[in-house]
């Protein structure tokens, strides 16, 4: 087991934490698409194991919720499952405006009212690195969804995926689309938010992984949490690694697989910024400096497990 004591970190900066005029301020994460060969099996799951309300559904395309937003998962009927096939952001101010700062900063997009129900019209663009498409819109329409205090999550947290290079993705989120750096673990794990919390998105560079790490989706307490756990152990599904506690973000974490084989992660107790101007997290007990500012975390792999033990060696 590694010493979850061992924990380190320096206060070097690469660049600065937020863009002066981004094109786009995104204000939250809004949904994720995945393709399946299995959409039955995929929709059992988010339905019966998370407890996700289904909002609408054809044979091949499914629209599930956690709450007032028409979907924030999109499952998609193909021959090979993969994830993060598109994901969606809410902007601040309206798309016309965002499509004449993006193109003034040489990013081409477009704007559709195809893209399905919910969203009548998405701004279209090509993630830097990756190419995939990004999302952008002013609303959703409801989804008429009420709450419920069951194992439903509260939200759709963030996406985490592979990159060629943190540093390109990090500057097209600061740039483009007005995410500030949160933390960074070593030289290769970025993590960026758009809102108070932490990270809404995260990205890792490898030379050999693509596409999405893990999604996370957010329990309000310990309690839901353990609701959540106590849900899936009922259907059969086991945690890999966790419950723990993160360095970066502190959230409490846990991680499984679905059916599909992506890597699941419900969480709660992320850190917050409820003050930019201030520029570091609200304190919590658990912080091993005050103030919490953003950092570049020394790679340990002990110090992504608070409590222990170690994943290992990290895939990458
Ligand atoms: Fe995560």
């Amino acid at each position: 087991m590694s010493d979850a004591t061992n924990t380190a970190a320096t206060s070097t900066t690469q660049m600065p934490g937020k863009a002066e005029d981004p094109a786009v301020q995104v204000g939250r994460l809004g949904y994720v698409s995945f393709t399946t060969p299995d959409v039955d099996r995929l929709k059992e799951y988010y339905t019966k194991t998370l407890g996700f309300a289904l909002v609408e559904e054809s044979p091949d395309l499914v629209f599930l919720t956690t709450g007032s937003d028409h979907h924030c998962v999109v499952i998609e009927k193909a021959d090979v499952a993969s994830g993060r096939q598109s994901i969606g952001y809410e902007i601040a101010g309206s798309l016309s405006d965002a499509r004449r700062r993006l193109s003034a900063i040489g990013l081409e997009s477009e704007l559709r009212s195809d893209i399905g129900p919910g969203t009548p019209q998405v701004l279209v663009l090509d993630e830097a690195e990756t190419g995939t498409p990004v999302h952008l819109y002013e609303s959703q329409t409801p989804s008429g969804v009420g709450a419920t205090f069951d194992q439903r999550p509260t939200k759709l947290g963030h996406v985490a995926a592979y990159t060629t290079s943190t540093d390109n993705m990090r500057a097209f989120y600061q740039e483009a689309l007005g995410f500030r750096w949160s933390d960074t673990v070593g030289d290769f794990f970025v993590f960026l938010r758009c809102n108070s919390m932490h990270h809404s998105a995260n990205f890792i560079q490898s030379d050999n992984f693509s596409g999405m790490h893990h999604i996370a989706y957010e329990a309000r307490d310990m309690n839901h949490l353990q609701t959540m756990l106590d849900t899936l152990a009922r259907d059969d599904y086991s945690l890999f690694w966790g419950p723990g506690r993160h360095t970066a973000g502190h959230n409490v974490f846990t991680y499984h697989t679905d059916p599909d084989g992506h890597t699941i992660e419900l969480y709660t107790q992320m850190d917050v910024m409820t003050n930019e101007e201030l520029g570091y997290f609200d304190e919590r007990p658990w912080h091993e400096q005050h103030p919490m500012y953003p950092q570049t975390w020394e790679v340990d792999l002990g110090m992504l497990n608070k409590w222990g033990p170690s994943l290992g060696e990290f895939p990458r």
